[in-house]
């Protein structure tokens, strides 16, 4: 078990997919030049892994083993599984949804605390995901939880699709939303739900550059 990194000033961001977290804590860490962390990216490769493997996405020991070992890289912007570039990979809807479901093994999840406690270094780290107010980061200096309604966050998944020249279905989009935010709301290890002290914040009607500025007076706020 890694020993906490006493006095590595973190902010946690956590909230459902397409919220718009990653966007808002990647800025977060630059504006303050802290280190970042997505851990979604973390289950996204393990999922990938899995499927590379011919490995059912529900035999957790199998799982778990991939996740204790996973060769994964992170730099230029761009993420690594070994030697293969898989930045475009991970975010197919259909490792998005496999993702979801190695998210729900316990196993898989306690392979990757370690991991995820590890990009804890000075001067401070950005993380984002689900449970990292919760559990992962529980004493975080500062704590938010980003939503938005399902058909707002369909919408800039749907635009984001489309842009990459995929087709989409918005009425898809929304019920995968539904039923992915189901799945991670309800699991029983490390359901995505806000920290007791976390600062929950609305981005429906809120555009990336405010919801960046409302996190760093956040954070100001706990100095
Ligand atoms: O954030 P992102 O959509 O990339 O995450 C992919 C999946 O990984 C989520 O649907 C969720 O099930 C899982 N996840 C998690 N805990 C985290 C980050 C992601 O369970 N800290």
């Amino acid at each position: 078990m890694t020993l906490p990194a006493i006095g590595i000033p973190v902010i946690t961001i956590d909230g459902p997919s397409a919220s718009g977290k990653g966007t808002v804590a990647e800025r977060v860490a630059v504006a303050l030049g802290f280190h970042f962390l997505d851990s979604g990216a973390l289950y996204r490769l393990t999922a990938l892994s899995a499927l590379k493997h011919g490995v059912v996405l529900d035999d957790e020991i199998r799982i778990a083993e991939l996740a204790a070992t996973l060769p994964a890289r992170f730099h230029d912007g761009g993420v690594w599984l070994a030697d293969e570039n898989v930045t475009d990979a991970i975010r197919t809807e259909t490792v998005g949804e496999g993702a979801s479901k190695v998210a729900a093994l316990p196993a898989v999840r306690a392979a990757l605390l370690d991991r995820q406690r590890a990009y804890r270094l000075p001067p401070g780290l950005v993380a984002d995901g689900r449970d990292m107010g919760t559990v992962v980061f529980a004493d975080a200096v500062a704590k938010v939880f980003l939503t938005a309604s399902a058909e707002a966050r369909a919408e800039r998944r749907y635009k984001q699709l489309i842009e990459k020249g995929n087709s989409a279905s918005l009425s898809g989009l929304v019920a995968d939303m539904r039923a992915r935010d189901a799945r991670d709301t309800a699991r029983s290890v490390a359901p995505l739900k806000p920290a007791p002290d976390a600062l929950l914040l609305d981005t429906t009607c809120m555009d990336i550059e405010s919801a960046v500025q409302a996190v760093l007076s956040h954070y100001r706020s706990k100095q």
